[in-house]
């Protein structure tokens, strides 16, 4: 096993210049800390970096999703597009409006809820058009998330909560209707591996004294030496040695059981990510692995654990194949700006121009959902479909569904 050159978290800190978290909060890591050492006593000296990424996200009580910390917005540490502007999840409304209207009676489960904004600002909208789901369905893996949602809702949308209800699980029974999820396939825990010498690594984690670090053996997982040799016999071009990168063996089954479930109906998921010929392109030779801390985005996913976010881009090719294996229809494939602007976004923005003249604060908002450089083209939308033919209005502009099997 090699160990990998790996600095300390001070290093780090002074190289990154993140922000040092305050006393409680780095206590707080500390013994997230030592729960995932301990972790790696019991493995023998190391872990799948899955299991590390794990811990460190949903550890209950410890993780970053699971413990009581303020994640999303300004004062957390990153913002996603539904705190962008309400705009977004108006259009992501207005795609669930054409579903619903296909499905008398439909519900909507939304999972992964977050903060909660979209869906208080997703079912406003759905009730100003007068489409609201039957049911509004949460599932939310951390607990402290469950309740600062549930606050939100008593605050702001009291009349609207006999119809929001929180699952732990998935539903036993068959849902119709509409499935969304924003950025949650992002933080699925992967596996990480190194292409090195023509040999399939795993790069696991282990510690020394109070550093994580990554530690590299030959690939001794069936489960992932099996997802690689399917990934690279679908690549157009060799890799370059050495390479390193990650598989999400999570997504597949995540993926399963949502169509399992799926009756009739729309599953919407908007992510960062490519289809698998650019995911694992020859000059992507670090992986995605991209996490958060105050704002400030780097790729080491060992500073600060239970603190920061820690995520890795989609294989949007991977879901396609998953979705069509469990009997779903790809009903498109876009970027997220042409979806928004296939929901209406122009319209939904120019309707709050003040005196003829756009409003600046809402154009800003615009640019920063739609726009190359901001969220417009590194995000995507991918909708799957169980009877229910129509043609999807995210999609009537631009659907790019060839670029998901192009090699
Ligand atoms: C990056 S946040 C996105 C939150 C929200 N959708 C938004 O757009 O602001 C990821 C969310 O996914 C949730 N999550 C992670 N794994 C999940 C799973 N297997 N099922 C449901 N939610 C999950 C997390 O608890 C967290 O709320």
């Amino acid at each position: 096993m090699l160990q990998a050159d790996h600095s300390s978290w001070s290093g780090f800190d002074q190289e990154l210049q993140l922000p040092v978290p305050p006393a409680s909060a780095h206590a707080h890591s500390q013994a997230l800390a030592a729960l995932i050492r301990e972790q790696i006593h019991e493995g023998g000296g190391n872990i799948s970096f899955e299991r590390y990424m794990e811990m460190a996200l949903y550890a209950p009580g410890w993780g970053y999703y699971s413990a009581g910390a303020t994640r999303f917005g300004p004062d957390g540490d990153f913002i996603t597009a539904p705190q962008v502007s309400p705009l977004f999840s108006r259009c992501i409304a207005r795609q669930c409006r054409q579903v619903l209207a296909g499905i008398p009676g439909g519900d909507v489960l939304e999972l992964g809820a977050g903060s909660g904004i979209m869906a208080q600002d997703l079912l406003l909208e759905l009730e100003a058009l007068n489409a609201l789901p039957a049911n509004y369905l949460i599932l939310e893996t951390g607990a402290d998330l469950r309740r600062r949602q549930k606050e939100l809702f008593c605050a702001r949308i009291p009349h609207l909560l006999p119809r929001i209800t929180w699952l732990e699980t998935l539903p036993e029974h068959a849902l119709r209707g509409v499935i969304i999820a924003n950025e949650v396939l992002d933080a699925l825990p992967v596996v990480r591996v190194a292409l090195d010498n023509g040999t399939l690594h795993e790069l696991r984690t282990g510690h020394d004294g109070d550093d994580f670090h990554w530690l590299e053996t030959p690939c001794r997982d069936d489960q992932i030496a099996a997802a690689w040799n399917n990934i690279s016999a679908e690549l157009p071009t060799p890799l370059p040695e050495p390479y390193c990168t990650e598989i999400n063996l999570r997504a597949r089954p995540w993926l399963r059981s949502m169509s399992a479930i799926l009756q009739q109906g729309l599953m919407l998921l908007i992510d960062y990510g490519y289809p698998r010929h650019e995911y694992y392109h020859p000059q992507r030779d670090r992986g995605t692995l991209l996490c958060h801390y105050r704002h400030r985005a780097h790729e080491d996913p060992f500073i600060y654990p239970g603190l920061q976010d820690i995520t890795a881009s989609v294989d949007f090719t991977a879901l396609a194949q998953a979705a069509l294996d469990s009997g779903l229809q790809l009903a498109g494939y876009t970027s997220q700006a042409h979806f928004l602007i296939g929901c209406g976004l122009a319209e939904l923005a120019d309707a709050q121009a003040e005196n003829g003249a756009p409003n600046p604060v809402v154009s800003a908002q615009v640019k920063h959902l739609t726009l190359p450089g901001e969220m417009g083209e590194r995000f995507k939308a991918i909708a799957f479909t169980r009877d229910f033919p129509n043609p999807l209005v995210g999609f009537q502009f631009m659907d790019q569904q060839n670029r998901l099997w192009r090699g």
